[in-house]
């Protein structure tokens, strides 16, 4: 018998009203406004030819954005998560070897993703917050021949920026796959898909391009289009004809089978998934937003912010997490000094008094390190210098006493310099 009372009338809740929050933790961060504004245009099918119009314009600003020329470049709807899932799966068949040098969380997760899509994984790791040595992953590649090597290019967890370039060279030499997740470097720090060898590339629009998390950018070349081809299956119902089905094994998913994914945006339109016509519209306006500021500037603008933070970071005494060598721009670890007592408590008084988001830390950096993003559209002088008061005024109620005004003081300095 159901003890809910007829009388009362089922609940409809209050219409959606967010507090103002200034999300400075490593993702998601705020969204362009323009961006914002893109998403409550009027959603179009998928097939109609005005909005094939703004697909193939996407397509042709993400070439633009993950520096490639490839035909192949488009979005997969789902978080980044997504776009790592259809990537990996796609390639990958039963027993083939995937090589994943892991420097943070997000290694682990590719690994996750090959031993679900039934690879025989060879993982190699390092230290969070260190690189690899040159030469450690080219030695590994040319050891184990794997089919693919997946890594990160900045693994938020750790905080720090991988060199990609020695890993294509030696995947060319040895005739392997390699897949980059650029979701928490594109558009703040150096990428160049086509330069570096980079086969497959997966990246997501909550860090430096300042879109919300639901779309995921990829892009892929000629050798992947090879592996795709003979993968190549369309279900029932949808199946031209004349279709030639690949003699590989089918990819597992549907959903990610980025072979058909490849029709539903080339000219051939195959019907395969409804477009989600927001998102799509979010992640073309994030692409226009950094390729009009310039991708040089824009990663200047992250190189520049990020520096400011850290000296006002230091001035008030706190480490920086990570071979300072290989820091992400957009990401900074901040060591949690032994003196403040509650660490999450520090988290809470600043989102809740003064309305600022920063991140804690996973595995093994947990309760070790604070981190702090300065991505996209929160990437501005102003908000440093109000992370850097907030930060000090509430590390003071809370046990640590940094010299007063010297962060924001120090993050100054900085700003002046680059004036002069
Ligand atoms: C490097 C990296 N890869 C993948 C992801 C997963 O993204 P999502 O949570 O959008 O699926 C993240 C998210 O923070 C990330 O930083």
């Amino acid at each position: 018998m159901s003890t809910t009372s007829t009388s009362q009338k089922p609940e409809i809740f209050e219409e959606l009203d967010p507090s103002p929050r200034l999300l400075m933790g490593p993702g998601p961060v705020d969204l362009y406004p323009r961006v914002l504004r893109a998403m409550s245009v009027p959603i179009q099918g998928q097939f109609d030819p005005e909005f094939r119009r703004y697909m193939m314009q996407t397509m042709a600003l993400y070439r633009q954005v993950f520096k490639t020329a490839n035909q192949q470049t488009f979005m997969i709807d789902g978080t980044a998560r997504a776009g790592l899932e259809a990537c990996m799966h796609s390639i990958i068949a039963p027993g083939d070897k995937v090589l994943v040098p892991i420097f943070g969380r997000f290694g682990h997760l590719l690994t996750e993703i090959a031993k679900r899509a039934r690879a025989e994984v060879i993982s190699m790791e390092c230290e969070w917050g260190q690189v690899f040595k040159p030469g450690e992953i080219a030695d590994a590649v040319a050891r184990h021949k794997p089919r693919m090597v997946a890594m990160c290019q900045g693994d938020t967890s750790a905080t720090v920026l991988h060199p990609v370039d020695e890993a294509g060279e030696a995947c060319r030499r040895h005739g392997a796959i390699l897949f980059v997740d650029v979701t928490a470097s594109l558009a703040g720090n150096p990428f160049e898909t086509d330069g570096w060898k980079v086969d497959i590339v997966a990246a997501g629009l909550q860090k430096c391009l300042s879109g919300p998390p639901g779309i995921a950018p990829v892009t892929f070349n000629e050798r992947v289009v090879e592996i795709l081809m003979h993968r190549r299956h369309i279900e029932a119902g949808i199946r031209p004809v004349d279709m030639v089905e690949g003699n590989g094994p089918i990819i597992q998913s549907n959903y990610f089978d980025l072979a058909m994914i490849m029709e539903y945006w080339d000219p051939k339109a195959l019907n395969h998934h409804t477009e989600a016509a927001s998102m799509l519209y979010a992640a073309r306006e994030c692409a226009r937003a950094v390729l009009e500021e310039g991708l040089d500037k824009g990663i200047a603008r992250h190189q520049l912010t990020s520096k400011a933070l850290r000296a006002g970071l230091e001035a008030m005494g706190l480490g920086i997490f990570g071979d300072r060598k290989h820091l992400m721009s957009n990401v900074t670890g901040v060591v949690i000094p032994k003196a403040s007592k509650s660490p999450d408590k520090v988290r809470a008084e600043l989102l809740e008094d003064f309305g600022l988001e920063i991140g804690t830390s996973f595995g093994p950096l947990h309760g070790k390190i604070w981190r702090i993003g300065t991505m996209g559209y929160v990437c501005r002088k102003a908000n440093v210098l109000r992370c850097l008061s907030s930060l000090e005024t509430v590390l003071r109620r809370n046990g640590y006493k940094a010299p007063p005004g010297a962060g924001v003081d120090a993050a100054y300095e900085v700003y002046d310099d680059a004036q002069r």
